[in-house]
């Protein structure tokens, strides 16, 4: 799978989340011929967040069907502890949170060590200056733009300072990481979310849960 090390690149990444889960492999496939440029896997604890989702086995088995990019969000309190499964299971990118129970840095050392891309995400009422200090250890940000646990909940526009002042930074030290928003994300939302310096679009009902994906696709990466 090639590599996106571009951070003005406009990447959609349709979220499994509000997929068909009986139908997995097709819909991945599904996402892939709609034009999507990596795939968003919600990994979720019970505990970090008030869900339960799926484990590296789901992550494998997705991976196995499609070559592609991955892009597994751990909402999981302990990443530490899953760093190696999840990056063994096919993770191209593997983002975990700062509020978690973790020694960021070295979680972010880790993954990157692995060859993998190492992100790093914020809930919305996290200040921003929590993420600040390991801005020059990542190559994504996720700004999260709702609370981290389900899908179709409404966009959280008191999150773009966050985009501003991360992309402000980059600019500031010639940084390069991806800054991406999840959560909320439609056309409209996905365009004030560009407009504050995202370049990475998570969406999950807006994509799997649209009429025809390629046209929703396409909306959100602005026409
Ligand atoms: C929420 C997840 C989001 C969610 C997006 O915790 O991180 O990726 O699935 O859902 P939509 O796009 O439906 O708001
Ligand atoms: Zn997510």
């Amino acid at each position: 799978m090639r590599k996106f090390d571009d951070p003005n690149e406009i990447i959609v990444a349709p979220s499994v989340l509000a997929a068909d889960w009986s139908r997995l492999a097709e819909e991945a496939a599904r996402a892939i011929r709609s034009g999507a440029d990596w795939l968003h896997l919600d990994v979720m604890d019970g505990h970090f967040v008030d869900n339960i989702s799926f484990g590296p086995q789901f992550v494998q088995t997705l991976a196995s069907t499609n070559d592609f990019f991955y892009d597994v969000h751990l909402m999981i309190e302990r990443p530490d502890r899953y760093l190696e499964r999840f990056i063994k299971a096919g993770a191209d990118n593997l983002t975990v949170h700062v509020e978690a129970d973790h020694d960021v840095a070295e979680s972010l050392r880790r993954i990157r060590a692995a060859g993998v891309g190492a992100g790093l995400a914020m809930r919305p009422e996290t200040d921003f200056s929590r993420v600040e200090p390991y801005l020059d250890q990542i190559d994504l940000l996720l700004v999260m733009t709702v609370v981290p646990g389900f899908g179709g909940q409404k966009f959280m526009l008191e999150t773009m300072p966050s985009l501003v002042a991360a992309k402000k930074i980059r600019e500031a030290k010639g940084l390069r990481f991806h800054l991406e928003v999840d959560g909320g994300v439609y056309e409209d939302t996905a365009r004030t979310a560009r407009e504050h310096g995202a370049n990475v679009l998570v969406a999950g009902t807006a994509a799997f849960g649209a009429p025809d994906m390629a046209a929703a696709v396409r909306a959100l990466r602005g026409g």
